[in-house]
């Protein structure tokens, strides 16, 4: 790779100073109270819709609780495919170089696996299934490389602004909060060697085949990937859970799902969400424009 070694370093030994034992790094409750919401009112998935006034404090609370179930099931299910993929092409000549710091990628990953299924489990006795994203059937090897770490970084930046938020945000409970900061700590480091992962690959992938038809593939499949992130965010079993449906005035989940998935206002919310990473491929010329995002 094309990827100035002395970056790597740098991510490695960052890594490597801010190491934790993630087993001994949590105190955790043994229940978590609805008292009090367990995210930041805006990243509920009903803020800014009629839904959101209908309903009362109690099942916005209850929401938000089931929908950081979703958001920390999407990172168990993520995670297992980005650890198969990784521990796949490790030893790879091409990888030779960022052999070492996936090492520590993988090791801060299923740290990440552990606290997200272990609060899942612990407070709602449940971890969400998540639907795999698929790119189909991609022949190039290099391509199918890319479209792996780049739907790894898409879903980190996107978690991410969950986590900065919540990571922040005083009145959560202590663990939500820790969770949630030790989270985004971890993942901007990811989020630079991704970014670089990314570039690399691409412009290895066009030095051989520059034409339209391949980038225009990549395009849309970065695209997708992106809507298919946004489209996570709405998980009917998170409404049922909840027990909004009723509340919300549709007739089942899935209807209220689609609903607000599709809703004028929640635009400005996946922008918001999304801007940054889809804003990234644009500049490194992946994509053209980022407008999908909110239409
Ligand atoms: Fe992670
Ligand atoms: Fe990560």
């Amino acid at each position: 790779m094309q990827i100035d070694p002395q970056r790597i370093q740098r991510l490695v030994s960052l890594s490597k100073s801010k190491a934790y034992d993630p087993y001994e790094r949590f105190d955790w409750p043994d229940s978590l109270a609805l008292d009090r919401l367990w995210c930041d009112e805006d990243l509920l998935t009903t803020h800014g819709t009629a839904v959101h006034d209908r309903l009362s404090f109690e099942q916005k609370a209850a929401l938000s609780k089931w929908e950081a179930v979703n958001f920390f099931s999407l990172n168990v299910h993520g995670i297992k495919g980005v650890m198969e993929f990784v521990s796949r092409c490790i030893y790879e000549e091409r990888y030779d170089d960022i052999s070492e710091y996936l090492h520590i990628f993988i090791a801060e990953e299923n740290a990440h696996m552990w606290f997200f299924a272990a609060f899942c489990r612990r407070y709602a006795r449940t971890i969400y299934p998540t639907p795999a994203f698929s790119t189909g059937d991609v022949q190039d090897r290099l391509e199918a490389d890319l479209y792996m770490f780049a739907s790894t970084l898409v879903f980190e930046e996107f978690v991410d602004f969950y986590n900065h938020k919540v990571g922040t945000n005083p009145d959560v409970a202590d663990i939500v909060r820790e969770i949630n900061h030790q989270h985004h700590l971890d993942e901007s480091r990811h989020v630079s060697f991704g970014r670089e992962v990314v570039k690399d690959l691409y412009g290895e992938i066009l030095s051989r085949d520059g034409s339209n038809e391949t980038r225009e593939r990549i395009a849309r499949t970065i695209e997708g990937i992106i809507r298919y992130f946004i489209s996570l965010m709405y998980n009917p079993q998170a409404y049922i859970d909840a027990g909004v449906v009723e509340a919300s005035g549709f007739k089942t989940a899935s209807a209220l799902r689609n609903a607000l998935r599709t809703d004028p206002a929640r635009r400005e919310h996946h922008g918001v969400w999304f801007r940054r990473t889809a804003d990234f491929f644009r500049r490194s010329g992946l994509i053209e424009d980022v407008s999908f995002v909110t239409q």
